[in-house]
């Protein structure tokens, strides 16, 4: 049996393998002196509700061992037992003295009951005002949930814990803890990738580790990105010297964490490229013969194209790659007086995440109606775009004329582009 299977055949896994599979556990990693990263691998996760996780990813817990020991942030249900297994390796469970809870999404706090039934459910919970009033939604209400402030602050003995407010990023429990002796940033979701690995800091994973950076906030934190811009104002106006930042999934950053604040910044501001997604769906190639035409047209005028078929890509791919493109336009077949079903599926999942500054246009073949392309539109128009006008329609296969219209349409689809940056 081989290891060397395409990322997507691992979804076919017999059981054997998967057992295989699971043995190869994140054993604790000292991330500093006495603090531990004592999260899991989730190796084998392909859809994470929807997002495609081609790499897996991890569920990261952090332990901090001090005259007073804290665990902050807990994994997923099923691997439970894997955290047991690696706080063990360091404490006693028992020993744990109290709970930091960053966010309530069960990633993070689907283990939360049983390890608490396991250091003691009389010990505190740390988590935000709106933690407090989530959690126990979430994991009962028999724990002894203890709110905190912005600002408030926790002694373990020699080290320090701060709590910050990072209300609805991404949900509205989510907070910061920061460690000032270390300068320790635990992020929650924040600066997150969804990536297993063994390579666990940013300088052992080289900088490939940038794109799973870039799919994560596009998918996950991209509706938020006024909210992120503000949060980062804050940090830095509380002058708080970051060397390390450790979010919930994926590596660490301790060699550079600037570089993934810098990007945040930028893909906060929602700049846009030079660039243009064609993203389309085709019942008899006709829309895609339009679609590989307009990316011709665009490339010519010197644009970056990226043509998608949506069966082909996942929308969580896509998506990646509209967030930084100036340039969006959508093709798809009327199907029964209507869009693609695909088409319906991607505009509905960009549209919640609101990506803002796009030029965008609609194209399309058609039988006898012919109402997606109008649809598209007014879908593009209701999301803020600018929809250039007029769009392209074809009646059943294009040919050498429709072509050269198509062709022309990504040349002034283009030059909007250029004009617009
Ligand atoms: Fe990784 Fe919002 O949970």
């Amino acid at each position: 049996m081989s290891y060397g299977l395409r990322p997507e055949r691992a979804l076919f896994l017999n059981e054997n393998l998967f057992d295989i599979v699971r043995m190869r556990v994140m054993k604790p990693v000292e991330i500093a002196k006495n603090i531990y990263d004592v999260g899991v691998n989730d190796w084998n996760i392909r859809d994470f509700h929807g997002y495609s996780t081609w790499l897996g990813t991890s569920y990261n817990a952090f332990l901090v061992v001090d005259e007073k020991i804290a665990l902050i942030d807990t994994v997923k249900h099923e691997f439970e037992d894997q955290l047991l297994d690696n706080i063990t390796e360091i404490v006693d469970p028992k020993n744990i003295d109290f709970v930091i809870s960053n966010h309530t999404e069960m990633d993070h706090t689907g283990a939360l009951k049983r390890i608490m039934h396991r250091i003691g459910k009389d010990k505190p919970i740390y988590c935000s005002k709106m933690g407090f009033k989530n959690l126990p939604r979430h994991i009962g209400s028999e724990f002894d949930f203890r709110a905190v402030n912005e600002g408030d602050t926790l002694s373990l003995g020699s080290r320090t814990l701060t709590f910050l407010e990072t209300r609805m990023l991404h949900w509205p429990d989510s907070m910061f803890t920061y460690l000032s002796e270390d300068n320790i940033l635990f992020a929650s979701d924040a600066f997150g990738q969804h990536y297993a690995g063994f390579e666990k800091f940013d300088d052992t994973v080289g900088d490939d580790i940038m794109a799973h950076a870039k799919k994560y906030f596009a998918n996950i934190l991209l509706p938020f990105s006024p909210l992120i811009l503000k949060l980062l104002e804050k940090v830095s106006a509380l002058g708080l010297d970051i060397k390390m930042i450790c979010p919930d999934h994926g590596i660490i950053w301790r060699k550079n964490p600037e570089k993934i604040i810098d990007a945040y910044l930028r893909w906060s501001r929602q700049e846009s490229n030079p660039k243009a997604v064609v993203l389309y769906d085709t019942m008899w190639h006709s829309t895609e013969r339009m679609a590989d035409a307009i990316a011709t047209g665009l490339s010519s005028e010197g644009i970056s194209v990226r043509p998608m078929h949506l069966r082909k890509w996942h929308r969580s791919d896509i998506m990646t790659e509209v967030m930084d493109a100036a340039g969006i336009v959508v093709g798809s077949p009327t199907l029964n007086n209507g869009l693609f079903p695909t088409i319906s599926d991607f505009l509905t999942y960009m549209k919640g995440l609101k990506p803002k500054n796009k030029i965008a246009a609609a194209f399309g073949s058609y039988g006898w109606s012919g109402e997606a392309v109008k649809l598209i539109k007014s879908e593009l128009g209701d999301m803020k775009f600018e929809v250039l006008e007029p769009d392209t329609k074809i009646q059943f296969v294009p040919d050498q004329k429709g072509i050269e219209s198509c062709y022309e349409f990504g040349r002034t689809i283009a030059q909007a582009i250029k004009a617009s940056s």
